[in-house]
């Protein structure tokens, strides 16, 4: 479904990924894991077209998309849900929802997007009135990635959404992010510091250290391996 083949991107000019291909296939989860600036954030930045590469290529469906604009990149199937959650604090739970489905001009499949949400989140419903920034965190974080549902995507990335939950909530968003994937069929690329957890779900994981991919396998033979073991999981 999505392919990223010898990718290099960055800053400026300044590269901080090199090289790096990786794959995911329909209905799949893949977990990227990695310690502070390995350059996680930056691949999903250059997936969704907020960068654009230095070299190497993304095909999504058989399109190559790495010269498309976000926007474009999203009305395919691709949906992010940043680092930091940038919802928007002032405005409702509903409206941010809304904001989700910006690419989609029919009334109807808005509301039925809406409705499968707040099956899916049913807390969030209870609240669609509720000011967005008078949510707890791991309320913020459902609601990030509800709201890159809204776009009815086929691809979710997902970054980092563990970042200031507490590690029962991280386990509550990480279950319903397996969810979302086994349910309704989404693919996910997952990037997260927290290691052990993200390939506790994932199908497939591939481990990155300053830019570059240093391992990739199933996300259980990961978890076995020795790199893992002693670099991320301290035995
Ligand atoms: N906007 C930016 N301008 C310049 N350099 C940046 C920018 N964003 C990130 N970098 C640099 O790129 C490198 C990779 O950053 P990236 O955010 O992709 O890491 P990460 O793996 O997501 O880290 P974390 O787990 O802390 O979120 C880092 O050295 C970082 O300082
Ligand atoms: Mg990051």
């Amino acid at each position: 479904m999505l392919r990223l083949s010898n990718l290099t991107a960055g800053y400026d000019t300044v590269p901080v990924i090199f090289n790096i291909s990786l794959e995911v296939a329909e209905s799949e989860l893949v977990a990227i894991v990695g310690s502070n600036g390995a350059g996680k954030s930056t691949i999903l930045k250059t997936i969704s077209g907020l960068l654009k590469p230095f070299s190497g290529e993304i095909e999504f469906l058989g399109k190559k998309i790495h010269k498309l604009t976000p926007h474009e990149i999203v009305k395919l199937g691709i949906a992010h849900v940043p680092e930091g959650r940038h919802i928007f604090g002032k405005m409702t739970v509903k409206d941010n929802l809304l904001m989700g489905a910006y690419t989609i001009k029919d009334e109807k499949k808005i509301h039925k997007l809406l409705q499968d949400i707040y099956d899916l989140f049913p807390r969030l419903k209870e609240r669609e009135n509720q000011k967005s920034e008078t949510l707890s965190g791991g309320e913020q974080q459902m609601l990030a990635i509800a709201r890159a549902l809204m776009a009815d995507p086929k691809l979710l990335l997902v970054d980092e959404m563990s970042l200031g939950l507490m590690p029962v909530m991280v386990d509550k968003v990480l279950e319903t992010l397996k969810k979302i994937n086994v349910e309704k069929k989404v693919a996910i690329l997952l990037v997260e510091q927290k290691v052990q957890e993200a390939l506790e779900i994932a199908d497939r994981g591939y481990v990155i250290q300053t830019g570059k991919i240093v391992a990739a396998d199933s996300a259980t033979a990961l978890l076995n391996s020795e790199l893992v073991r002693k670099a991320y999981l301290g035995l």
